[in-house]
């Protein structure tokens, strides 16, 4: 009766991994109890997904090293692999929602954020490669896009594209105060991603910077976005705070692959309850602000629920 604040599986996010593959459901080591899912199994698991009322997913392809290469061409290949698992989750699941990441660093050999020339990601030259991805991802049927390097001006670079296109209806959400944090390994660690992370602040935010995480939201909103996100959550709930007091759109804030795992790999030695725990983080960056809260724990969350 007196709780201030409620979390409910609607506001929740849950990533899955998709692999290009038949018959895998294999167990990631760098972010516990999360799988990489073939694309017969990915089916399997939206379906249980669905069945806790968990309907909001945010996808990541799990790409070869093969298929990577300096203009991460394979990233808006009619053939990628993601594009079809895309289309055949919308079609089985219509009621679905879908995010998609939107970047090149899953595409890149070292794993960086865009076209490097000198030795530095050439902001503008990377612009026309996510919109290419941001077609090739509406044509398949995603709902909402989900742009995360921080290049500048991607947000109306892709909203304009989009309009040419007739996708008016797809939504946009950015990770408009994405920090240069060091808590995105073993997202990284999976991706097989061995980037300095000193080399991203020059376009992602300074962990010590708030002024700077608003300047960065306003921009998207100048630039049309329709959600603005937070990332990392869990470091950054005073940016969350702000950031939901001087803006209006919804908020998401993603509770990343690093902040997760700290919570498994307590548990895991016996010292943190891992239900009781992920309760309090996920109601925690809600109290803080948040609208929807992106994490790996959505599954389990949901189940709680249920149970
Ligand atoms: C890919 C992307 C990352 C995250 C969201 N989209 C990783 C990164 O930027 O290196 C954070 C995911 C996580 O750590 O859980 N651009």
């Amino acid at each position: 009766m007196v709780a201030e604040t409620s979390l409910s599986v609607q506001q929740l996010v849950q990533p899955l991994f998709v692999a290009d593959a038949n018959n895998v459901q294999k167990s990631i080591s760098a972010i516990p109890g999360i799988f990489q899912y073939s694309l017969d199994n990915i089916l399997r698991e939206v379906e249980e997904c669905l069945k806790l009322n968990l309907t909001n997913f945010i996808l990541f392809p799990i790409i070869e090293q093969s298929l990577k290469d300096d203009d991460a061409s394979y990233s808006h290949h009619p053939r990628n692999f993601f594009f079809h698992a895309i289309r055949m989750i919308k079609q089985e699941f219509p009621e679905t929602c879908l995010i998609g990441d939107v970047s090149l660093n899953t595409y890149h050999p070292t794993g960086a954020d865009g076209i490097i020339i000198d030795n530095k990601v050439d902001n503008d030259r990377t612009l026309p490669i996510l919109a290419a991805i941001s077609l090739a991802q509406c044509d398949a049927g995603i709902d909402i896009l989900a742009p995360s390097d921080m290049m500048d001006g991607r947000v109306g670079y892709i909203r304009e594209v989009l309009e040419d296109q007739g996708f008016s209806d797809i939504s946009i959400m950015a990770h408009s105060v994405k920090y240069a944090s060091s808590f995105y390994q073993p997202f990284r660690n999976l991706m097989e991603s061995n980037i300095d992370n000193n080399s991203k602040k020059c376009y992602q935010l300074n962990p010590a910077n708030i002024r700077e995480a608003i300047r960065e939201a306003q921009l998207d909103i100048a630039e049309d976005v329709d959600f603005l996100m937070v990332t990392p959550a869990l470091h950054y709930l005073d940016v969350i705070h702000r950031i939901k007091e001087q803006t209006n759109l919804p908020l998401a804030a993603f509770h990343v692959s690093g902040e997760y795992a700290m919570l498994k790999a307590a548990a895991q030695n016996g010292w943190l309850d891992y239900h009781q725990s992920l309760e309090e983080t996920l109601i925690s960056i809600k109290r803080a602000g948040a609208d929807i809260v992106i994490s790996y724990g959505a599954k389990d969350f949901a189940k709680l629920r249920k149970s």
